[in-house]
């Protein structure tokens, strides 16, 4: 029924996931709440593994930043790509090895470089500038920081516009041109050690052919920098493979991933006679498919289409309403009912836009029924927000038929955090 999410059942008329009932959860911990399979994470992590034995795989923990799910995937031996002191903190936090670290970042302020010199992690560079103020940063300091480039390839990837990253358009990354240049200015710098190169071309990405080109790319220009003297110990390959949201959509898997970008990378070295580490920064492929988003129905009101008010919108799931994103959506209490008609699902965000599912063939909703929205687990609640005063929901882990709590919903204090009225206004 969810081709091969095998962690997802239906039975006795209800969602399953790993065995536990998923409106037996929402009766327990209430809705809005994310549920995650721990086996599920765990397999997706090994998947990786498996399919690249001798690289480093380093967990995009925008993605995800739950420390229970962190810790489980420090457990599996995985590393991260941190995209901020917040990032690094949690990963710090979750016991990963700090070995195993790639500090990213297009815009890094100064005390975020003095945190990765000072916590001994590595920096991806994404202009001269920030080669310059790593440089400064970690001389005063007394260290030498190891960094490596984030190169713009200008590579196509078939995906939304606002997740693709590797054209020349995008913001992220220094022109594959420019690349040698600033390795060489490295090399003549204090408090920095040039390690190698790291590109992430985009998100959600479905095919394999331009992982393979950026590959290509990122080979010839490691060549060019032996050229000029320079040495390659880090290859980063980033992130990017796709998940198949919709039932109808195949996605290449990390084994096929490796098929396509291993010969480049092996054959690459043994041209240039080097061995670098390879790594690689999956987030959605480890994460998305582990975990689901459950929503309680409210209201269902026929208007000019069938719309179902459910209790979490687009403050806790925001990729639909961002990226027109597709993401699965099931009766929870009703997985034995056959389909009546074209039902789509809305949060209680004060915006048109906050639209969960659009013009989906579900069994006849009624208030009080859960809804199960798929393959919530990346970008699902590490994008939660608390626009229109709603707290964030729980979040669950599901791990050998038990249920525990991995994050509380948060109340009302989590809207006045932080705020002063000053004195003034009091009177
Ligand atoms: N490495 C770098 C440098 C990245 O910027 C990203 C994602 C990744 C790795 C992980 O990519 P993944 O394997 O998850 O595709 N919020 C959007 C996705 C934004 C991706 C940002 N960068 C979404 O919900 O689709």
């Amino acid at each position: 029924m969810f081709g091969t999410k095998d962690h997802l059942r239906a039975e006795g008329g209800d969602l399953t996931i790993d065995g536990v009932d998923v409106v037996d959860l929402a009766d327990v911990f209430g809705t809005p709440l994310y549920v995650t399979s721990e086996r599920r994470l765990r397999e997706n992590a090994r998947a990786y593994r498996k399919a690249f034995p001798e690289a480093e795989i380093y967990f995009a923990v925008k993605a995800n930043g739950n420390l229970a799910i962190l810790r489980i995937l420090a457990e599996e031996g995985l590393g991260a790509d941190v995209f901020s002191a917040g990032e690094l903190n949690l990963v710090r936090m979750a016991g990963m090895a700090m070995d195993k670290i790639l500090f990213n970042g297009n815009s890094k302020s100064l005390e975020e470089l003095e945190m990765a010199v000072e916590a001994k992690v590595r920096v991806s560079a994404d202009s001269r500038d920030e080669l310059l103020n790593l440089s400064e940063v970690a001389s005063e300091m007394g260290e030498v920081a190891e960094v490596a480039f984030r190169v713009n390839p200008d590579v196509s990837a078939m995906t939304h516009p606002k997740i693709a990253t590797g054209l020349k358009t995008s913001k992220f990354g220094i022109p594959w041109q420019e690349i040698v240049e600033v390795y060489r200015t490295a090399m003549g710098l204090e408090g920095v050690k040039p390690i190698g190169l790291h590109c992430h071309i985009g998100s959600q990405i479905l095919d394999v052919a331009p992982f393979v080109d950026a590959a290509a790319k990122m080979m010839e220009l490691a060549g060019e920098i032996v050229d000029i003297g320079g040495e390659i110990e880090m290859m980063d390959f980033g992130g990017g493979l796709g998940i198949a949201y919709a039932p109808e959509t195949r996605a290449p898997t990390p084994d096929e991933l490796a098929a396509g970008i291993l010969p480049v990378f092996l054959e690459g070295c043994k041209r240039l006679g080097i061995s670098p580490q390879m790594v690689l920064e999956p987030g959605r492929s480890i994460v998305a498919d582990s975990t689901l988003f459950v929503t309680g129905v409210n209201v269902v009101k026929r208007a000019h289409v069938n719309f179902v008010g459910v209790d979490g919108g687009f403050n806790l799931l925001a990729r639909p309403m961002l990226y027109d994103a597709y993401h699965h959506a099931v009766v929870a209490n009703k997985m034995d009912q056959e389909a009546v008609g074209k039902y789509t699902v809305v949060g209680p965000i004060c915006e048109s836009g906050d639209v969960l599912a659009r013009d989906r063939d579900l069994p006849e909703v009624e208030r009080g029924d859960v809804l199960a929205i798929l393959d919530a687990g990346a970008y699902g609640f590490s994008m939660a927000s608390v626009y229109n005063g709603q707290p964030r929901c729980p979040e669950v882990l599901v791990n050998g038929g038990r249920a525990e709590l991995i994050r509380r919903g948060e109340d009302e204090s989590a809207f006045l955090a932080g705020q002063i009225v000053p004195a003034r206004l009091l009177r």
